[in-house]
Order: structure tokens, then C-alpha cells, then sequence
């Protein structure tokens, strides 16, 4: 099955120059959402793990079948503000301002080890992120999955000491 094929591009959107991958298209289709999910499931086969973060809220797409199909817990990572218990938090820089991202303190163990999944490999801002509240916790990330990579931004060379995966780059 050619995942690409389902994604749709729509150009100028959020703003001017950029070329939005759209996965509405793929997660609409049944087959294709359950074909990407047993994809993701392969990339893990022999991995030892004990939970799968995704970063709010496409991650959470991608997140939480990957959950169900492992049979491995699911932590969210959520934009400021939105988790209730005691939280992390790590801020990172953009280009005009900054964002960040929390976790709940308990989510993760020391010695537990994570995956995390996500929709976009974009900048690498968000993964880095995520990748930094897990180790915060003592967590280690033994892997990465992502459905789609925008090479050309090179988002993993901040990513390079860990085990990334892509299913459809650009
Ligand atoms: C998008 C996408 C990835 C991130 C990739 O999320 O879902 O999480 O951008 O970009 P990066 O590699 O440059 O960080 P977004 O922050 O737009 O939020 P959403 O998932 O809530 O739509
Ligand atoms: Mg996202």
C-alpha cells in the first residue's frame, strides 16, 4: 500500500510557503489508518518497551492505537495547562517566542522504557521536547515513530542519538 498517496497536500496553509501534509485523508480510510498502525507495529517487533508517549494532540492519533495494538500503556504530553496532577514542563525556543510542553511527574518511572510516536517529523522541536520531560523522569527513549518526516528540514539531526523511524518522507 503507497501511504503517500494518501496524504493530501495543501499548499499555503497555516501560512504563505508552507505545504501542509494533511492526514485526515489517511486516517479516514480505514484500511490505510489500520495499515500505518501495523506498520508502526512491525518497526517495534523485538523492541523491549514498557509505554508509548505521544505529544498532544496528533500524537495522540497515533498514540493510543499504537497502544492498544502493543498492549503497553499510553502517556500524553500535553500543551500548558491542559494536565491536572503534578507536571513537568520544558520550554523550547521558535523562531518568534517560544512554546512548551508538560507531563505529568508520575506518567514515567526511572528506568522505563519509552516510545514515542507522533504524526509529523517536522523541525524535531516537538520530539526534542518530549524526548526531554521523559528523560527528566529517568525515563529512557528506546525509540521513535513517526508517520511522516519533512527531510529537507532536517529535524533529526537534533534526534541523532536516538532510534527514529519514518513511514513517508518528503
Ligand atoms: C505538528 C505535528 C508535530 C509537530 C512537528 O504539531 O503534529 O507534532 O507539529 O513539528 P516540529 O518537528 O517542527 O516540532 P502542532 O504543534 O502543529 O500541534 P497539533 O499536533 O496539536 O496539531
Ligand atoms: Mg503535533
Amino acid at each position: 500500500m503507497n501511504l503517500k498517496d494518501k496524504i493530501r497536500v495543501i499548499e499555503n496553509f497555516p501560512q504563505e510557503g508552507i505545504s501542509f501534509k494533511d492526514i485526515t485523508t489517511l486516517l479516514k480510510d480505514g484500511e490505510s489508518f489500520r495499515y500505518t498502525i501495523d506498520k508502526f507495529v512491525e518497526e517495534l517487533d523485538g523492541k523491549e518497551f514498557d509505554l508509548i508517549v505521544g505529544p498532544e494532540s496528533r500524537g495522540f492519533i497515533i498514540g493510543t492505537p499504537l497502544s492498544y495494538a502493543t498492549k503497553k500503556g499510553f502517556v500524553p504530553v500535553r500543551k500548558p495547562g491542559k494536565l491536572p496532577g503534578e507536571t513537568v514542563k520544558y520550554e523550547y525556543d521558535l523562531e518568534y517566542g517560544s512554546d512548551s510542553l508538560e507531563i505529568h511527574k508520575d506518567a514515567i518511572q526511572k528506568g522505563q522504557k519509552v516510545v514515542i510516536a507522533d504524526d509529523l517529523l517536522a523541525t524535531g522541536g516537538t520530539l526534542l521536547s518530549t524526548i526531554k520531560l521523559i528523560e527528566e523522569l529517568g525515563g529512557e527513549v528506546v525509540g521513535v515513530l513517526c508517520l511522516i518526516e519533512l527531510c529537507h528540514l532536517n529535524g533529526r539531526k537534533h534526534l541523532s542519538d536516538y532510534d527514529v523511524k519514518s513511514l513517508i518522507q518528503y
